[in-house]
């Protein structure tokens, strides 16, 4: 119970699913060209569309669609059915669409659902339209299209009551027609397919023109009428009620084709459509009379001849008098077009897919009333002729030149005062085409051309209000200054990474601006477009589907809409106070509190007593020699203005735990030598020599150890020796220039400068005891050998 109560949630869910899914669009099943011999049962049950066509099914059963609920359109054509039955489709309620076309169907039974709009079973095996007698129930039929050999008035009597708005009937084997038979169709338009070759047509074209105002005939060749063709041509004319005429692949001789022409012109006839026109016989100079027409317009597309060999002039001369108000001659291969020898009623001329040149209606000033000219896609060259060309039109308004080999040379260009719109797409022009356009223009197309930008020195286009520069070589968006009405704009395709602003906002009139596809480059400066396009969508066709970065790498094929720039890079004012400004505060910061704790001097100071470590630790070896040799640990030398610090200060620092011993010169002078001889003597037997630097001593001392130096080359062999202490600074200009080496000295080795914070003090100390310290050997021994005695070494001399 619990279990069955579940299922049927399930299936209703699943079905409710399945449903929205289905509604969601069509469900195309699609086995054309399978080769299939059966209608295959695997099929979705929700399929909507189903296509069978070019298989070799011959036979169709009721399970092959009854699982189908929901099928709308059914394609059968080119199969091999036999025979249908209708009852196949009883479980289809919703079919509306059936195509049972290039079957071999010789009978139908039953009945097809009510539901069905679009009926085709032309192209069968059909021997009479009997049939149609079981369509009479299909109410909502538009479309049908039949096909029998024989007609009889009792087929269509069933289904005069339909409405039908397309009627085709294959006739191609017609053997046998009932007079009045196609009256009774009830369609708006009707399309015949002749009889082929061999076959009198006659008593089906009289119904038939006597049917719909809309009549389309196929298959128009080589008749075999007995009486004469122009009276069977005028008695069909004559009964005529047709006002719009489609002739669909017409094979006739040039005589018999200004015959129907002519039975056509003064008929009902006020359109007539012409499409694959094959031209036999010899072409020549035909008489026609124009007049007393209803005639408006004429379509021929896709016209071709037999020979080539013929008076061009007979054929264009019968084309350009024509008295109609449109005329459309395409893929005709046309080289060329009279002007017309009287006012033409011409309004509206296409030519397009042709070979026509520059040559056309130079100088013709015939064509008063032409509105508007197509001659797009032939063989047009050059501008300034085309413009020519048009100053004699003083009506024209559309001129259409796309895909020409069109090019401006830069001579003066005449245009007609009239044209509004303009269509020079798929030319090869550049940026000059701005010097030679009509100044009335509303509407320009320029897309696919050369253009990279806008030239200086255009007369602005006032009224243009579309302008469309669709893939070209722009690098930015044109000054829109020169078009200050322009509505509609599309620089969709080129060359554009960041649109400028300045011209963004000269287009302010524009509503619908496309500037898809362009290769962005998604930085600061498209920041502001990306913005617009936000704030108003409906202004930028295709956002934001085709409006994709390109560079940078890191964001290439990202839509402009999901790129986010944060706001501070953008901003050079929030970039300052952001980045920075924090930036130099804390350097400031840091700066301050090294100033502040003298960081900078530990950090020296530290550098120096584990250079002087690594330097004792490296020259291990070399200390018994030395232990041998010397009896103190320094000599100290200083000014005598810097005497009381040395005596009150650096010596009783220095060897407070009597495990340094200083050879100073007040103390351990020996009488009786002189005091260079006694200050070498004190060198000699220390270890390290310790300088008190100062202004004073530089002045007044250092000449006694310039001598020394001298003497021993101690300054170049090794000033390992040497241990400066600077007491005070010594600014580089006290120290006379003579004194090189003490430069020398000062700006390569580094010094102990005295700290004038007591906080420091003993850090300075380590740092100098481990300059000097060694284990000296006996130091009683040594320091009672030298008594000193003494003479002031800094007051009595002098350099
Ligand atoms: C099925 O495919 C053929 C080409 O194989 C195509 O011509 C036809 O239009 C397709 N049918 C439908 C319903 O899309
Ligand atoms: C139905 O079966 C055929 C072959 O048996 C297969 O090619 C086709 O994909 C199947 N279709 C579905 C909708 O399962
Ligand atoms: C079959 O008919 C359908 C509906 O008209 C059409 O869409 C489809 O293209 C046709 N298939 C072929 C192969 O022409
Ligand atoms: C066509 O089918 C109908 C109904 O099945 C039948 O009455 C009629 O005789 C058949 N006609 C031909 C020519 O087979
Ligand atoms: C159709 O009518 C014409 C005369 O209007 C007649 O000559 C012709 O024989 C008729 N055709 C048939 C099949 O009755
Ligand atoms: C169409 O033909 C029928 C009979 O041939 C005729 O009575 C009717 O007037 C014709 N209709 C027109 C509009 O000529
Ligand atoms: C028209 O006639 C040509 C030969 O005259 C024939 O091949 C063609 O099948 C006919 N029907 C159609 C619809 O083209
Ligand atoms: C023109 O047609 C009218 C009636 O439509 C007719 O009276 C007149 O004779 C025709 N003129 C010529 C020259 O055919
Ligand atoms: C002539 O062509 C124009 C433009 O295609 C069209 O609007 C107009 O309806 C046509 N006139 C006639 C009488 O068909």
């Amino acid at each position: 119970m619990m279990a069955s109560v579940l299922f049927s949630l399930l299936a209703l869910s699943s079905s409710v699913a399945c449903t929205c899914w289905a509604a969601s669009g069509p469900v195309v099943a699609n086995y054309s060209s399978l080769g299939l011999n059966t209608v295959p049962h695997n099929l979705s049950s929700w399929t909507t569309i189903l296509d069978l066509s070019y298989n070799s099914i011959h036979t169709l059963e009721v399970a092959d669609f009854s699982y189908m609920s929901q099928l709308k359109v059914l394609n059968m054509s080119n199969n091999k059915l036999t025979h249908l039955d209708c009852n196949v489709f009883q479980f289809n309620e919703m079919l509306e669409h059936v195509d049972f076309t290039h079957n071999q169907l010789k009978n139908i039974s039953g009945t097809f659902p009510k539901t069905l709009r679009h009926l085709d079973i032309s192209f069968n095996d059909f021997k009479t339209a009997v049939i149609c007698k079981g369509f009479g129930n299909l109410l909502q039929l538009e479309y049908l299209g039949i096909s029998a050999a024989e007609i009889q008035k009792s087929d269509f009597e069933a289904i005069t009551h339909v409405q039908l708005h397309y009627a085709l009937i294959e006739l191609q084997r017609l053997s046998y027609y009932d007079n009045g038979s196609i009256p009774l169709l009830n369609t708006k338009h009707l399309h015949i397919i002749l009889p082929g070759q061999q076959s009198d047509p006659r008593w089906v074209l009289f119904d038939a023109v006597n049917t719909t105002k809309s009549l389309e005939l196929s298959n128009i060749t080589g008749w075999h009428v007995k009486d004469d063709l122009k009276k069977f041509m005028e008695d069909i004319a004559k009964h005529s009620t047709v006002s719009h005429l489609t002739l669909r692949r017409v094979n006739l001789i040039w005589p018999y084709l200004i015959s129907a022409f002519q039975c056509i012109w003064h008929s009902s006839v006020e359109k007539l459509h012409i499409y694959d026109l094959y031209l036999s016989g010899i072409i020549t100079k035909a008489s026609f009379h124009y007049s007393n027409t209803s005639m408006k317009e004429i379509v021929i597309e896709r016209a071709s001849t037999e020979v080539f060999l013929f008076n061009q002039e007979d054929l264009y001369r019968f084309l350009a008098e024509m008295n109609t108000e449109n005329i459309t001659l395409n893929s005709a291969n046309i080289l060329f077009m009279v002007c017309p020898s009287k006012p033409s009623t011409f309004q509206n001329i296409v030519f397009e897919d042709n070979a026509i040149t520059d040559d056309i209606f130079s100088d013709c000033k015939t064509l008063t009333q032409l509105r508007s000219l197509s001659l797009s896609k032939n063989k047009l060259e050059n501008l300034e002729r085309i413009s020519s060309m048009t100053q004699n039109m003083p009506s024209l308004k559309h001129l259409d030149v796309s895909n020409n080999f069109l090019h401006y040379n830069r001579e003066d260009c005449t245009w007609s005062q009239s044209i509004v719109s303009l269509n020079l797409e798929s030319c090869e022009l550049t940026n000059s085409v701005f010097l030679c356009l009509p100044k009335s223009l509303r509407t320009l197309n320029l897309k696919n051309n050369e253009i990279a930008h806008i030239p200086q020195g255009m007369t602005e286009l006032e009224d243009l209000t579309q302008l469309n520069l669709a893939s070209n070589r722009l690098a930015d968006l044109p000054d829109c200054s020169f078009f200050k009405n322009l509505m509609v704009f599309s620089v969709q395709s080129n060359q554009i990474s960041s649109p400028s602003l300045e011209s963004l906002e000269h287009c302010r009139k524009v509503n619908e601006f496309d500037a898809g596809h362009n290769p962005f480059r998604c930085d600061c400066d498209i920041k502001h477009f990306t913005k617009i396009g936000k704030t108003s969508p409906g202004k930028f066709i295709g956002w934001p589907d085709t409006y994709v970065c390109e560079h940078p790498e890191d964001v290439k094929g990202i839509l402009l809409k999901d790129v986010s720039i944060p706001v501070i890079y953008c901003n050079v004012y929030l970039l300052i106070a952001v980045i920075v400004l924090p930036t130099v505060f804390s350097a400031a910061l840091v700066i301050s509190l090294c100033r502040y704790f003298d960081g900078l001097w530990y950090l020296k100071m530290f550098c120096q007593w584990t250079r002087t470590k690594h330097r004792v630790s490296r020259t291990k070896n070399g200390y018994e020699e030395i232990q041998r040799d010397v009896a103190f640990h320094a000599f100290i030398s200083y000014s005598e203005y810097d005497a009381s610090w040395v005596k009150n200060t650096l010596l009783p620092n220095i060897e407070k735990n009597n495990s340094i011993r200083i050879c100073q010169h007040e103390r351990n002078f020996v009488a009786g030598k002189s005091i260079v001889e006694n200050i070498i003597n004190c060198i000699d037997n220390s270890y390290k020599s310790i300088f008190v630097l100062s202004p004073h001593f530089v002045q007044s001392e250092w000449c006694h150890y310039e001598l020394y130096f001298a003497h021993h080359k101690l300054y170049t062999e090794s000033t390992d020796n040497l241990v400066l202490i600077l007491l005070e600074p010594i600014p580089q200009y006290i120290i006379p220039s003579k004194y090189y080496k003490l430069k020398a000295l000062m700006s390569q080795r580094t010094y102990l400068e005295w700290p004038k914070e007591t906080g420091k003090h003993g850090l300075f100390w380590a740092n100098l005891r481990a300059a000097i310290n060694i284990n000296l050997s006996n130091p009683e021994d040594q320091s009672s050998s030298s008594v000193p005695s003494v003479p002031d070494v800094s007051s009595s001399h002098s350099c």
